[in-house]
């Protein structure tokens, strides 16, 4: 595969690739070997469907069917985020990496611009593996062996940002089992990487609410510097949509945010995600 460095601290854009036909067992080594080397692909000029895309993304694995949001008719293992031009709030706003909520996150999402807008929209992604390098060695030391609690009850839960979702209040992407949201999950500050072996940054915003056996008065404000570290600059790579651009990020090593500057304007995507294993 034909590649080129993307704007921004990290990933590639491929060049050569049709994938409506590309998805094959050849294919599919190539494209996580180069996953995990990039940890962010970009094509572009793609011509994808909810089944094209079903079939690209099991080149990386089992496909997740997310527990609270509902998918495409026919197609579980595919969401649509749709944001419509009337509505204000959008989804994935905050920094994170996919449901790091679980016991077993995501190993990696691919996501498909169907409509978009035509100034806004971007998508920052942040590299987890560059994040930790650059932290301080006493910090580094500090964290090693800490670990964070992960939830997203604040998020889907009961009286949590996405809610009315749920009850058909907005029209765009469907969230359910709101119920399910509530659980509490521990991962390591430092994950390694189980493919690579690197050191990963695992914190962020939107689901990481505290450290396990330290207080919330004493957790929150390192946690916030850490999570501030973890999407610094100079680990961001802004990801610029257009209809037919798809991109694939490996979700254990980068963590994204989805900006909401595009109000007035409609935005659909198409996602799959792939499920990953325990953070170790
Ligand atoms: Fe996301």
């Amino acid at each position: 595969m034909k590649t080129q460095p993307l704007d921004g601290a990290f990933g590639a854009q491929v060049l050569d690739v049709n994938l409506a036909d590309a998805a094959d067992e050849a294919f599919a080594k190539d494209l996580r070997e180069l996953l995990l080397r990039e940890r962010l692909l970009v094509f572009r000029g793609q011509h994808l469907d909810a089944r094209s895309l079903r079939d690209v993304g099991r080149c990386l694995g089992t496909l997740d069917v997310h527990p609270f949001i509902e998918s495409v008719e026919g197609v579980p293992e595919v969401v649509a985020i749709v944001k419509e031009a009337e509505e204000k709030r959008n989804f994935g706003g905050a920094w994170h990496s996919e449901v790091s909520f679980y016991e077993q996150p995501a190993m990696g999402t691919m996501l498909y611009a169907v409509e978009t807008p035509d100034e806004g929209g971007d998508t920052l992604l942040a590299d987890g593996v560059r994040a930790y390098d650059a932290l301080p060695e006493e910090t580094k030391a500090r964290i090693a062996n800490l670990k964070a609690i992960h939830s997203a009850a604040h998020v889907y839960g009961e009286g949590g940002y996405y809610q009315d979702r749920a009850t058909g209040a907005a029209a765009g992407t469907k969230t359910r089992d709101m119920e399910a949201a509530q659980g509490r999950v521990a991962h390591p500050i430092v994950r390694t990487h189980p493919e690579t072996g690197e050191k990963i940054l695992y914190v962020n915003l939107a689901f990481t609410v505290g450290i396990e056996g330290m207080a919330d008065d004493q957790a929150r404000p390192f946690l916030n510097e850490l999570i501030r570290h973890a999407t610094d600059e100079a680990f961001v790579t802004r990801l610029r949509w257009e209809p037919g651009t798809l991109a694939m990020w490996d979700n254990r090593s980068t963590q994204h945010n989805a900006l909401n500057d595009y109000t007035g304007q409609r935005r659909e995507m198409l996602r799959v995600v792939i499920e990953g294993d325990r953070p170790i």
